[in-house]
């Protein structure tokens, strides 16, 4: 199975950013962490991180065809982006949301996901052990393609 791990502004920012709410763990540290649970469930991943949400969406419609699953945190634009919510519609493709915080226990903007409309689950405030969760949720739900 081949699962597309996307994420999107600020990510790269984390260990420095708010570490309070985010940690002291770096984006490079949760590319490690994603890649060791990729190897442990037998799944195959790739990562990509950007701050712009075009590239976001060109990501999402190159996978199709390409990916089995999709897991993504699309960080701020989770609030805002019909794009990203259409993207994902368009090549239904099973993606799973997962945020690192409670978005729910936030700032009440923070409690409208639009991806949350399409994605077949939502993981959130289970910090990096949230992608490990969503990998594992695509691969015993969902099978590769033929
Ligand atoms: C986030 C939550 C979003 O509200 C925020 O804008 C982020 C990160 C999370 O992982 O908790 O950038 O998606």
């Amino acid at each position: 199975m081949k699962i597309l791990v996307i994420n999107g502004p600020n990510l790269n920012m984390l260990g420095l950013r708010e570490p309070k709410i985010y940690g002291n763990e770096t984006y490079a540290d949760l590319c490690r962490f994603v890649e060791d649970s990729a190897a442990e469930l037998g799944v195959e991943i790739e990562l990509f991180q950007s701050n712009h949400e075009g590239a976001l969406v060109d990501r999402i419609q190159e996978a199709y065809g390409v990916f089995d699953g999709i897991v993504i945190n699309p960080a701020a634009y989770t609030h805002t982006s019909v794009a990203i919510l259409d993207a994902l519609k368009a090549v239904a493709i099973p993606a799973v949301e997962v945020h690192l915080s409670n978005i729910y226990e936030r700032e009440e903007f923070r409690h409208v996901s639009y991806p949350a409309l399409v994605c077949v689950k939502s993981i959130y405030g289970k910090h990096f052990e949230g992608y490990r969760e969503a990998m594992e949720f695509l691969k015993e739900n969902y099978s590769p393609r033929a």
